[in-house]
């Protein structure tokens, strides 16, 4: 039986896919920064802190000490942090990366050389739309991702005469309560238009797809024999976006992306 190691599964997109994965039979591990249960929804819930080395390795030896080994790693935990760029300390910025793009590298080179010696393995890594574009006023975040994403291109090329495979899903705005933590710095000239510019990301967010729907997409890239670099999960006009990232012009996706947030819709607007 495949043994599935989930970070970030008590909520959101970690717990759509841990049960899923449940249901479907495999064993799997997900984990918590506390944990109010040893099993949650058929899957065993571990305690861990991707920003914590000690955590981390502790979590792994857990699964290896029960199982023996790891055949997939999905990397989901993560958070976002709203707010214009310039609003961000380099501390803030770092506090976010310690877990999206750190807490990744931690995962995963404490899980690499059981895979390597097992010589098979899949490493699903939770990126975003904002991997792929640059979004306003969750620019740290996005920063977060592009990192994430050329870090599992590069992984990916190196890891393939290992038999490892790795993979990229990429959500459009879904429905969970991921917290986007305000920058800490407020810079008075961004009042009105970063309300706007929020309000947009967090209605776009309510009105997503439910977390069920990438989870379905991280159970088809597991059970592909080739795993594909990319798995994108959209609906709407993000559905576009990887497309548009390809094929038109740096000035027109910028027009597309300040329109979709009403960046121009009062040009007295402070801001502007
Ligand atoms: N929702 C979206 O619109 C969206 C879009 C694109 C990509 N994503 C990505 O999808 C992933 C999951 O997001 P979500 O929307 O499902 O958010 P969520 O509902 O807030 O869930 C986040 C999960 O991450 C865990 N977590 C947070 N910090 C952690 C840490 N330091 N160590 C270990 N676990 C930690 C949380 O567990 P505890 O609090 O129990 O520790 C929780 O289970 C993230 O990587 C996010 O960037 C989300």
């Amino acid at each position: 039986m495949k043994t599935i190691l989930i970070t970030g599964a008590s909520h959101g997109i970690g717990l759509a896919t841990a049960t899923l994965l449940a249901q479907q039979g495999y064993q799997v591990f997900g984990t918590s920064r506390q944990p109010q249960s040893s099993t949650l929804n058929g899957f065993t819930l571990l305690q861990l802190d991707v920003r914590d080395e000690v955590s981390v390795q502790h979590c792994v030896q857990t699964v290896i000490t029960q199982t023996g080994h790891i055949d997939v790693l999905i990397n989901n935990a993560g958070h976002s942090l709203s707010g214009a760029v310039e609003e961000a300390s380099a501390e803030d910025a770092r506090q976010l990366f310690e877990t999206n793009f750190f807490g990744v590298i931690r995962m995963t080179n404490a899980v690499l050389p059981h895979m390597r010696q097992a010589h098979s393995g899949l490493i699903i890594n939770i990126s975003s739309l904002a991997g792929i574009i640059g979004v306003p006023y969750l620019g740290i975040y996005a920063a977060s991702k592009h990192a994430l994403e050329g870090y599992s291109t590069s992984l990916r090329y190196e890891l393939r005469s290992f038999g490892i495979h790795v993979s990229l899903v990429q959500p459009g705005d879904i429905q969970t309560d991921i917290v986007a933590v305000p920058h800490c710095n407020p810079v008075a000239d961004y009042n009105g238009i970063r309300e706007r510019v929020t309000a947009v990301h967090d209605a776009n967010v309510r009105h997503g797809p439910p977390p069920q729907k990438v989870a379905r997409a991280i159970l088809y890239a597991l059970q592909s024999p080739k795993p594909r670099l990319h798995y994108t999960v959209t609906t709407g006009q993000e559905f576009g976006v990887p497309w548009m990232k390809r094929l038109l012009p740096d000035w027109l996706i910028e027009r597309l992306i300040r329109d979709s947030y009403h960046m121009d819709e009062n040009p007295n607007q402070k801001g502007e």
